[in-house]
């Protein structure tokens, strides 16, 4: 058996509460012919819905994680049992009770899970999302959307726009005191980066309906792309490097519409590249997108092939790309999260303080 050199870290972050996938991964014969769902810690059930297994998918309340930022949780649409969690930078210059100064840029997010599993209140994001709000010194919305295969795609992207027109309404006291909702980014961690890139395209088509609403660009951390073709990331040996192909077909089979397979502009954005009115829009508008990445995550290519792609098309697109990594460690880890922030302090300079 191959020694792992980085045998917890190497764990997608879907994983980490787990030690059964450290085995079966160490192996790449084995990680192909175990059971995904076990990987998981899922249970398929006979109505098409999948049980999550509690004890692998911890949640925290707001407030909870770090003494960074306040959070608190608001609903966002009842009858879809959707919501946001908000994050406000604490100024430590200044009383607990009065927190903090106004117009604050926004970041809206989402969160990653192979659009199957995890939430906002997981306690990977939710410390990732205080640190975010305090570091970027930003008003942070995070929205709960639905999860598949209870709700397929697009589902996720659907609450996700409710989630800026709910912010554009600032029905909240923290958006319309504190927040200037003409300053927005829209982000997202993995399939949250997926779901950020095609809210994007979808909100570039709605500026009035937005407006006062602006989004300045986009924000894809590691995102979630795929396509029929396997790329050479997607192959690569040893199966050490986290993320098994077995374990991303069933997102997409789990996530993608009924019919639908890999080779859908959800999961392959390069293939109606070529029609896509939307990215002509998002060029017009000068949005700026970014995307970050680490070549010892299996999805590493994709991405790369996505900017390429991008850049092609004559978006403002702006990779950083660097060597090792492993899938999720943006969010879990507080030191590459800094250079996650530095980047879009980079690209968004005159957005972010
Ligand atoms: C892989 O599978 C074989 C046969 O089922 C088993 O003997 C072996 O222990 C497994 N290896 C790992 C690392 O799980
Ligand atoms: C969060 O915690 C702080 C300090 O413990 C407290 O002062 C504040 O009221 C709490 N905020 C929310 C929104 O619960
Ligand atoms: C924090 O509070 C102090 C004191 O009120 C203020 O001078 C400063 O501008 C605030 N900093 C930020 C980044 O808002
Ligand atoms: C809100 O943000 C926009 C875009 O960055 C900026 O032009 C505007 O001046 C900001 N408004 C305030 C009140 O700071
Ligand atoms: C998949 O790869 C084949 C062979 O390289 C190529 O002809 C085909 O266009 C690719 N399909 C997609 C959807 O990228
Ligand atoms: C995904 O769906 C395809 C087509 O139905 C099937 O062949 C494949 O085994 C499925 N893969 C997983 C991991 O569920
Ligand atoms: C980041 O911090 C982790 C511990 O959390 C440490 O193992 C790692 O070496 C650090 N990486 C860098 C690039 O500083
Ligand atoms: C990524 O961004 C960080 C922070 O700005 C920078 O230090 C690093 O050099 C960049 N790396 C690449 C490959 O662009």
């Amino acid at each position: 058996m191959k020694v792992m050199k980085y045998p917890i870290k190497l764990l997608l972050l879907f994983f980490q509460f787990t030690f059964l996938a450290i085995h079966s991964q160490a192996n790449d014969q084995n990680s192909t012919t175990d059971d995904p769902y076990k990987m998981l810690h899922i249970i398929p059930n006979p109505d098409g819905s999948i049980t999550r297994m509690k004890r692998y998918y911890p949640t925290v309340p707001p407030n909870g994680s770090t003494s960074l930022a306040f959070s608190k949780d608001v609903p966002l649409n009842t009858g879809k049992n959707t919501w946001v969690r908000l994050y406000l930078p604490i100024n430590i210059s200044q009383p607990v009770s009065r927190p903090v100064t106004k117009n604050l840029p926004i970041v809206v997010f989402s969160h990653g899970g192979g659009f199957i599993i995890m939430s906002t209140a997981s306690p990977t994001f939710d410390s990732f999302l205080s640190n975010t709000a305090s570091k970027l010194h930003a008003l942070v919305v995070s929205i709960e959307y639905r999860l598949a295969p209870e709700h397929r795609l697009p589902a996720a992207y659907d609450d996700v726009l409710e989630g800026l027109h709910w912010v554009k309404e600032k029905k909240d006291d923290w958006v319309k005191n504190y927040a200037n909702v003409s300053n927005c980014i829209v982000m997202g961690e993995s399939a949250g980066g997926n779901i950020a890139y095609h809210v994007g395209l979808r909100a570039s088509v709605l500026v009035h309906e937005l407006n006062p609403l602006v989004i300045k660009g986009l924000v894809l951390i590691q995102p979630f792309f795929g396509g029929l073709n396997r790329t050479r990331s997607e192959l690569r040996k040893p199966a050490s490097f986290g993320l098994p192909v077995v374990i991303t077909d069933l997102m997409w089979n789990l996530s993608l519409p009924i019919g639908a397979n890999r080779n859908h502009p959800y999961c392959d954005p390069i293939i109606e590249g070529g029609s896509n009115k939307m990215l002509d829009k998002i060029k017009e508008l000068g949005w700026r997108v970014a995307i970050a990445g680490y070549d010892r995550d299996r999805l590493f290519d994709k991405q790369l092939e996505v900017f390429e792609f991008l850049k092609q098309r004559g978006v403002d697109v702006v990779g950083n790309f660097s060597k090792g990594g492993y899938h999720g460690v943006f969010v879990k880890e507080a030191n590459i999260s800094e250079k996650l922030f530095e980047f879009m302090r980079r690209v968004f300079s005159s957005n972010l303080a």
